[in-house]
């Protein structure tokens, strides 16, 4: 699973049954491109991975909170894992009843909380003691029971980079594995709390899955010590980061993480509750982009595009490194261009060293940014945020508008006056 959504076929670009091209022609670049095919497979591959175990996919929204892509995990009987009350508000714009939404997240206020628990979610995913309190707080103020898990720091390696490495001792999340059971303690004694799990999420973007296995075991352990202190649960939220292919890296099949899902969790017979983003979405993204300027001096080159760092952050902030396809002209060629945008930052570049043809009104596809890609942009040098495309068979169609300057002004202007 999780192959390219690009096909080319007698020197044109392919997503499902449309060519890439009357995509730019029709809505113009910079755009966000995505396959629905690619993200419904994504889903039943890991649906049918995990069909003999009791499961729970809840789709991490940070990874794209788009409302007709959310909608596609809806139809497809997800549940969500959101860390705002932004992020709830959009599923409940999707499914006004939906009550598979678990809340992660280490500051979570006390309208988010207020919000989420006047719409019955799963689960609050705990980080702290104050936080526990105040959920209690509320809980007890709006006549409500609070679900919880404590989300425990497993102190594990995720192996992946530093900034969205999340499971070591000396990250913000989570509550030290040594100190979990004394908060499960005071959590049982609070009156408008239930205990109904136990979550962990140790990073993102894991190309190898084996540290998975360490923080399963530690759950494991910390589940049995549960239940000699007659602590039960229901579920065992085991989080998201299984990574995906952005330069050919080697990924572990997805049956070795469910078979140590199965080594070291079936045993208690509890639903298991995974939260994915970039698994699911990633590779079911690309942004189309066309050439400006071609700029080459002695010793570098540049090609110069219309999408920059606002629209996709990842190259810039992760130094990640994503695919790009040249849809005008695939030839090789032995020159080396760096592709950046027109901001006004070294750090704006989508891509560094790509051995490339390029000439002016080329059209560009930068691969795999489905995940993190348009969920992250920004709108700095006042650039309007680019629209977002979704692909179905031989059809296309809007799932969000180009920006233009008055949504940029929108707040300001009527306040201008005062100044
Ligand atoms: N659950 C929790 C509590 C999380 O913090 C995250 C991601 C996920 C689930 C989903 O992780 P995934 O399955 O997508 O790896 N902006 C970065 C990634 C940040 C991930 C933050 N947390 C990037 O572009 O790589």
């Amino acid at each position: 699973m999780n192959k390219s959504i690009l096909r080319q076929e007698s020197n044109q670009y392919f997503i499902e049954d449309v060519k890439l091209n009357d995509i730019a022609q029709k809505f113009g670049t910079p755009a966000y491109v995505y396959s629905k095919k690619n993200i419904l497979d994504q889903i039943n591959f890991l649906q049918s991975a995990l069909s003999d175990i009791d499961h729970l996919i809840c789709f991490a929204v940070k990874a794209n909170s788009n409302l007709s892509i959310l909608k596609i995990f809806k139809e497809s009987d997800c549940g969500f894992d959101i860390v705002s009350g932004g992020e709830l508000q959009r599923v409940l714009t999707v499914d006004s009843s939906n009550s598979k939404i678990v809340f992660s997240g280490v500051g979570k206020t006390v309208s988010e909380i207020e919000m989420a628990l006047n719409n019955n979610i799963l689960a609050f995913n705990v980080e702290s003691e104050e936080e526990l309190i105040r959920i209690n707080n509320i809980s007890k103020r709006l006549s409500k029971t609070a679900k919880i898990s404590i989300r425990v720091n497993p102190n594990v390696d995720a192996k992946t980079h530093p900034y969205i490495s999340t499971g070591l001792k000396d990250n913000k999340f989570g509550i030290d594995e040594t100190n979990a059971i004394s908060l499960y303690k005071k959590a049982a004694a609070l009156e408008h709390i239930k205990i109904t799990g136990i979550d962990c999420h140790i990073g993102s973007q894991l190309t190898d899955l084996s540290p998975f296995e360490d923080a399963f075991i530690k759950l494991a352990s910390l589940i049995d010590e549960l239940e000699s202190n007659q602590i039960s649960i229901e579920h065992i939220d085991i989080g998201g980061g299984i990574g995906i292919s952005y330069n050919n890296e080697e990924i572990s099949p997805i049956d070795f993480y469910v078979q140590m899902i199965k080594k070291h969790l079936l045993k208690y017979n509890k639903k298991i509750i995974l939260e994915p983003g970039r698994f699911l979405i990633g590779k079911a993204g690309l942004m189309l982009t066309n050439v400006e300027f071609i700029k080459k001096s002695d010793h570098k080159n540049f090609v110069i595009v219309d999408a920059a760092m606002n629209d996709l952050m990842r190259p810039s902030l992760y130094n990640a490194f994503h695919e790009v396809i040249n849809l005008s002209n695939s030839k090789e060629s032995n020159d080396s261009f760096d592709i950046v945008g027109p901001i006004c930052e070294t750090g704006d570049f989508l891509a560094k060293e790509r051995y490339m043809h390029a000439n002016q009104g080329d059209i560009l596809a930068i691969m795999d940014v489905g995940a993190y890609g348009f969920s992250m942009s920004s709108n700095y040098n006042t650039r309007p945020r680019i629209p977002e495309i979704m692909v179905d068979q031989d059809n296309f169609y809007l799932i969000r508008e180009r920006e233009n300057f008055s949504d940029l002004i929108a707040h300001e202007e009527k306040l201008l006056e005062r100044s």
